[in-house]
Parts: structure tokens; C-alpha cells; sequence
């Protein structure tokens, strides 16, 4: 599996906004609009970051409408607006179902996941995200998280590292790559991101803004588990949702867009035939909306660079 990334949250495109906001949303109308907003719902977003597409659900809920926001950035807390039918919680959404459960929700009639990074988080030098900056080789989303990138490239074994620059960079040479990091890194320091930059020069291939871009966003996705947590917010969707309720979820990389394809068809995120145990007739309790994601339009992608790469998908939990 391989994929790549051109957007919002890597800079693989070269894309660089020139607003600084903490974060344009993309596909804002598009996504509410697959919500299919009540306005006495419970509606959860996955990923508030600036908090775009909560304040435009917000704007739609009635006085009983609930909003349960998700960030696990401390970052995203300062786009809070003052609203008592918000609420907050600052923790992976991997943890869906226990953070309904602790506010006492049951079951919800909308979700919403925005994947990947903000702009912010790109834009803020110290967070080590940017190809652009100086700054501790870090990206993590969550600064109570151990792990930052530094660790990944000073701990990993040759094959770990071969395997997730493939995977989640497209890196060309990942296997040269994973194998000069692994022989420099007792010698030379990779503590910063120039320093790290520097020690590859040698072996870069290609455009230099390109490969780096597509390094440091494979160190970003295992840093912060990407896959792993939206693998395990798909599996609970169906416990969470009411019957009815929808789930829109904006990707920006191939590997997601497929994670969310196969959950939505199958109700797995493994693709049959990766799993030849998969019963691809078994009852699945969603059903497709969007046939085909949704992109941004030319203006849109005119407007925000960054939207170019987004896929929104739809699903609705079916009727009992
Ligand atoms: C693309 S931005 C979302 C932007 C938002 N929709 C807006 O309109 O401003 C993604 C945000 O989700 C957060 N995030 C990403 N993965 C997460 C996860 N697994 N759990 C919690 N927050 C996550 C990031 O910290 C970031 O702030």
C-alpha cells in the first residue's frame, strides 16, 4: 500500500498558504451539508483545529443541540468560542465511545473527522512539522505523547524505517534512506530538523523541497499513529451513531481515502482481498451516500491550495 499526500497537511505540493489564519477549512459546506443537520442533535467533530467547521455546525443547532469537539493539540483549545453547547475534549479520537460515555451521550446523530494536520501546526516553527523551519525534530499533535520524530529516527530498526518511509512517503529510495539514517545516527546528531535535512543531503533524489516533504510526512503519520487511531475510530462508528446518523470524513491521503472506502463498504477497514476471511456479504450497518468522494471545486482549490488533495465521504448508519 502507498500513498501520498499532496495537501493541507504536508507540503508535498509546495503549496504554501498565504493566510494566516490557524486554519481555512476545506470542503465546509460540503461536509454540513452531508451531515444533514437536526438542529436538537448531538453531533461530534473529530477534529475541531480552528475550529471551521464547528462554529458552522453550531450555527445550525438549535438552544438543545449538543456539540462534542475533539483536539488532541492543547493548541486548539485558544478557537474556542464561548458556547454552552460545545464541549471539548482534548484527547485522541481514538477514544470516541469512553469520552461520549464519561459526558454521558450514548449515541450521536453526526460525525464529522477532518484528517491530518492544520495549517497551524504546519505554520508553527517550534512543532518541528515544516520542511521550512529549524526546530526540534518533534511532530507530535499531542505534546503529552513520548514519542516525538526524533525518537523514530534514533530508535527504529533499518526495516521499520524502510518500510514506513515507503508506506506512508512514497519515498523513492526508502530502503537507502532507512539504512544511512541508521549508520549516521550514533555519530551525527538528527536532534533538529536542519541537522536531520543535512545529513540526508547526500542521498536526496529528486527535487530536494519534494523528497523532503515526503520524509518528513511519513515521520508525521507514524509519530502521531494516523492510521492506526482512524482504523479505530471507523470500528466505532456503528456503536456511536444513532440509527440514521451520518459520518463525514475529509482525508488527504490515499492511504486514508482507503481506510474509509473499505470501512464504508464492508464495514472493515482491510480490503477483502487482503483478508480472504472477510464476509463481504455480511450485514453491513452503513450505507453509502456519496457513491464517489467529493473534492473541492476549482475555486475552492484557487482559493485554499491546500483543499487540492481532500476526499470527503459520506455514510449513513442504515435503519434497524
Ligand atoms: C485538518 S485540522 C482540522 C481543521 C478543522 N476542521 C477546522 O475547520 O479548523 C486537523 C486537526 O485535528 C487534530 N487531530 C488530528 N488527528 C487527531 C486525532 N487522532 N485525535 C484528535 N485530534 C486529532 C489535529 O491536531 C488538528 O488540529
Amino acid at each position: 500500500m502507498k500513498g501520498k499526500e499532496k495537501h493541507s497537511g504536508s507540503e508535498i505540493s509546495n503549496q504554501q498558504s498565504s493566510d494566516n489564519r490557524y486554519h481555512v477549512p476545506v470542503l465546509l459546506n460540503e461536509a454540513l451539508e452531508g451531515l444533514n443537520l437536526k438542529p436538537d442533535g448531538v453531533y461530534v467533530d473529530c477534529t475541531f483545529g480552528g475550529g471551521g467547521h464547528s462554529r458552522l455546525i453550531l450555527s445550525r443547532l438549535g438552544t438543545s443541540g449538543k456539540l462534542v469537539a475533539f483536539d488532541q493539540d492543547e493548541d486548539a483549545r485558544k478557537n474556542l468560542p464561548d458556547d454552552q453547547r460545545l464541549i471539548f475534549v482534548q484527547h485522541n479520537f481514538r477514544h470516541l465511545k469512553r469520552f461520549l460515555r464519561l459526558n454521558g451521550i450514548a449515541a450521536v446523530d453526526g460525525i464529522l473527522a477532518d484528517l491530518g494536520v492544520s495549517s497551524h501546526q504546519l505554520n508553527e516553527a517550534s512543532r518541528g512539522f515544516s520542511t521550512r523551519f529549524d526546530a526540534q525534530l518533534d511532530m507530535r499533535m499531542d505534546q503529552r505523547q513520548s514519542l516525538t520524530a526524533f525518537d523514530v529516527v534514533k530508535n527504529y530498526s533499518e526495516e521499520k524505517l524502510h518500510k514506513l518511509f515507503e508506506q506512508y512517503g512514497e519515498v523513492t529510495n526508502s530502503k537507502t534512506l532507512a539504512r544511512t539514517i541508521v549508520q549516521i545516527r550514533d555519530t551525527i546528531s538528527l536532534k533538529t530538523t536542519d541537522a536531520f535535512k543535512n545529513a540526508l543531503r547526500g542521498i536526496v533524489k529528486g527535487n530536494p523541497k519534494k523528497y523532503y516533504a515526503q520524509v518528513f510526512q511519513a515521520l508525521r503519520i507514524e509519530v502521531n499513529d494516523e492510521l492506526g487511531a482512524l482504523k479505530e475510530l471507523l470500528e466505532q462508528v456503528t456503536d456511536v451513531l444513532k440509527p440514521g446518523g451520518r459520518i463525514a470524513i475529509i482525508t488527504f491521503h490515499s492511504l486514508e481515502d482507503r481506510l474509509v472506502k473499505n470501512f464504508f463498504r464492508h464495514g472493515s477497514s482491510v480490503e477483502p482481498e487482503q483478508n480472504p476471511f472477510i464476509n463481504t456479504e455480511a450485514v453491513n450497518d452503513l450505507k453509502i451516500i456519496t457513491k464517489k468522494p467529493i473534492g473541492p471545486s476549482p475555486e475552492e482549490i484557487k482559493q485554499n491550495p491546500r483543499s487540492a488533495s481532500a476526499k470527503l465521504r459520506i455514510a449513513e448508519k442504515k435503519q434497524t
